[in-house]
């Protein structure tokens, strides 16, 4: 196939999934239900909706932690998934009952420039798998129209196989596949990397989840780390950010050893203008981020 003109990413998201987000916006395809709560992430990921929304998009791509397969990186490849996905930890908080749908064919051309670059690939066929939470969480809240087919990602386990440096170098290699497969297949993408920041958190719930006075930082170290990571995506430095990656997966217990922060800043060629950091916030401690990163392209489409 042909190279598109049209096809590239965007906008890219750093996008966590804490399903307290989804309990506390009370979305009618949630069974619990809450009085409120983490409004200041809530607010970021709103904040985030209406930067997108003037953008022209095609499809979701989204990476996410919670679709842990240990031999190789899956992509969905059915057309539509309908079933109910509960939490296997709050199982009080997320109940949701999902209907989305796939974009087979760039899953399948994710698949195979993965192949090309030299990565272990699945294309997952089985229409009763249950899609993984953190992949409805993060399209929840950032698109919760569902009116956009999906591609989701997993998340091998090479960082825990080998290390973190191993991990991060095939995560930036499927990062690049899958920028080769939107190209190629000419889609408008918008990448979502599903993880939190740093995640030591507290293992205790109170008796109302959504009391914000026991919400806080779990531990002051990881927070200056998650600081520091932001601070360099404001300025435009991942190249550096990912440099220090395998040491802030280590201090700080991030989630980023799951790959989706590195998959996103591979696949965007490690953006060096300016994130917009919409919300920080913690869930049960752990430290998240609502990050956007619009491209100098996009810019100037929405200035036109
Ligand atoms: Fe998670």
């Amino acid at each position: 196939m042909a190279e598109s003109p049209t096809g590239r990413i965007v906008a890219g998201a750093l996008s966590p999934h804490p399903p307290h987000l989804v309990y506390a916006e009370n979305p009618p395809q949630n069974e619990p239900s809450a009085e409120c709560g983490w409004e200041g992430l809530r607010w970021g990921y709103e904040r985030l909706r209406r930067t997108l929304d003037q953008l022209d998009i095609d499809v979701i791509v989204v990476h996410s932690p919670h679709w842990k397969t240990s031999q190789g990186h899956h992509v969905l490849g059915v057309p539509e998934f309908k079933s109910l996905s509960v939490d296997p930890i709050f199982p009080h908080l997320f109940r949701f009952h999902y209907d989305l749908s796939v974009d087979v064919e760039l899953a399948e051309a994710i698949a195979e420039e993965g192949q090309a670059g030299g990565l272990a690939m699945h294309v997952m066929r089985n229409p009763d798998f249950r899609v993984d939470y953190g992949t409805i969480t993060s399209c929840q809240l950032t698109r919760p129209a569902w009116d956009l087919p999906i591609v989701a990602i997993s998340s091998s386990r090479v960082y825990f196989d080998f290390n973190n440096d191993v991990g991060d170098r095939q995560m930036v290699a499927l990062g690049r596949a899958t920028r080769r497969a939107i190209e190629r297949t000419g889609r408008r993408a918008l990448l979502l990397a599903s993880n939190s920041l740093s995640h030591r958190h507290f293992t205790q719930e109170p008796e109302i989840p959504e009391d914000m006075s026991h919400e806080r930082i779990y531990h002051h170290g990881q927070y200056l780390w998650d600081m520091h990571v932001l601070d360099l995506m404001r300025r435009g430095r991942t190249r550096q950010l990912m440099a220090e990656m395998p040491d802030y997966i280590e201090h700080a217990t991030s989630e980023c050893k799951d790959g989706s922060l590195s998959w996103l800043l591979g696949a965007m060629e490690f953006p060096d203008y300016p994130a917009e950091v919409h919300a920080y916030g913690t869930v049960i401690g752990t430290g998240n981020a609502i990050v956007g990163w619009i491209p100098p392209e996009t810019a100037a489409e929405v200035a036109r």
